[in-house]
């Protein structure tokens, strides 16, 4: 049975980092001067197995959820993944995908489709090898990760194509990018640079608004608006006028989608967060590990849920902006 929280909205969404680590270091997500030598991950034993993740799951899907999305930290780098994708494609008729870096894609794509995974979203900031190095911090090819999307792609999984778009950074790559993705079938969004976590240094002006996105993109291939897929969807749809695809813009900064939000985020070591924007959680995973029945969990996922208010981006100052809030590295994209 379905579950609503104080605004009317449904749990529909569930997104679970399964590591806070990664091996980039993004200049918008993981600043090396707070992610370096010196930064504490969380502890192996810290994180929820792959039968707490898929019970957890399991429960979540009673409660009306379902999408599930793999995230990290990078996902990729959690062993044997594919055996978590296998025991999650099995609870039944979920839309399961992954966001991911692409650089272990090339290897994983194979195993993770056969696994059961229904599609992979990959994040990819430029085709520009230098802006693309910049960006990820850790000198990593831009090469690479254009094989992992072919990889995924050859193994039969559709493709999403994430940019963050930051100022003075990587908007020389927005029309790049598109035309580079037109005509394959890989759906290419946008993301405006938000002010997530602590540790970013957001700054307002380092906002590329999406109806500029939109607006530089449609002057060299003329964009239409497409109707959302679905309730709530994130990205607002445009088509090209000439039939070869569709991109999509995510202006959670400049348009924010609070109202329709279904989201719910389990960190890596079991914490339940209602908003990306979350200074807190609900530990979870003292609930599993006290020896909870499959009844009780639900009961604890449900009083969550339905004291919900949560609506951070629609409320988001200055003084909001800089709160101490809780870094996207560690409670998933
Ligand atoms: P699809 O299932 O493919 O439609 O993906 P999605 O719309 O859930 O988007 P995805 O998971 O690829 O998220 C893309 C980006 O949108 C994230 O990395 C965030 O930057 C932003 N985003 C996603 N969900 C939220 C949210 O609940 N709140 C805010 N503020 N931003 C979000
Ligand atoms: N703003 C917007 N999106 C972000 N991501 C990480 N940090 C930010 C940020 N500051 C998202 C990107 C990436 C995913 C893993 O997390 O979409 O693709
Ligand atoms: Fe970059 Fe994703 Fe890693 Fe953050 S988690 S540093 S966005 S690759
Ligand atoms: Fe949902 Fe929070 Fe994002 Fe608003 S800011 S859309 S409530 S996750």
């Amino acid at each position: 049975m379905g579950v609503l929280d104080t605004l009317g909205r449904p749990l529909r969404d569930l997104r679970i980092s399964v590591t806070d680590r990664c091996n980039f270091r993004c200049v918008y997500c993981m600043p090396k001067e707070v992610f370096g030598r010196d930064y504490r991950f969380l502890p192996r034993r810290e994180l929820l197995t792959f039968e707490e993740i898929e019970r957890v799951a399991r429960v979540f899907a009673g409660l009306g959820v379902h999408k599930l999305r793999i995230t990290g930290g990078e996902p990729l780098l959690r062993r044997d993944l594919d055996v978590l994708v296998r025991q999650l494609a099995a609870l039944g008729d979920l839309d399961l995908t992954l966001t991911t870096n692409g650089a272990l894609l090339a290897q994983k794509a194979r195993a993770l489709a056969d696994a059961g995974l229904t599609r992979v979203t990959v994040s990819l900031d430029s085709l520009d090898d230098e802006v693309f190095r910049v960006m990820n911090d850790v000198d990593f090819p831009v090469a690479r990760v254009l094989a992992g999307i072919d990889a995924a792609a050859a193994a039969g999984l559709p493709v999403k194509v994430n940019v963050v778009v930051k100022r003075g950074l990587n908007e020389g790559s927005v029309v790049d990018i598109a035309r580079r993705f037109r005509g394959t079938g890989h759906v290419v969004r946008f993301i405006e640079y938000m002010d997530v976590g602590h540790s970013n240094g957001w700054r307002m002006d380092d906002v590329v608004p999406a109806e500029e996105i939109v607006r530089t993109i449609g002057a060299e291939f003329p964009l239409e608006p497409v109707d959302p897929s679905y309730r709530g969807e994130v990205a607002q749809r445009y088509r090209y006028a000439d039939g070869e695809g569709e991109i999509g813009v995510i202006a959670s900064v400049t348009q924010p989608f609070c109202g329709d939000c279904t989201r719910a985020r389990l960190s890596a070591d079991g914490k339940l967060y209602t908003c990306l924007f979350a200074v807190r959680g609900h530990d979870l995973r003292a609930v599993l590990r006290s020896g909870a029945t499959d009844e009780e969990l639900d009961g604890a996922i449900r009083a969550v849920w339905e004291r919900r208010t949560d609506r951070y981006s629609e409320l988001r100052t200055e003084e909001t902006s800089r709160r101490r809030k809780v870094e996207m590295s560690y409670i998933g994209g």
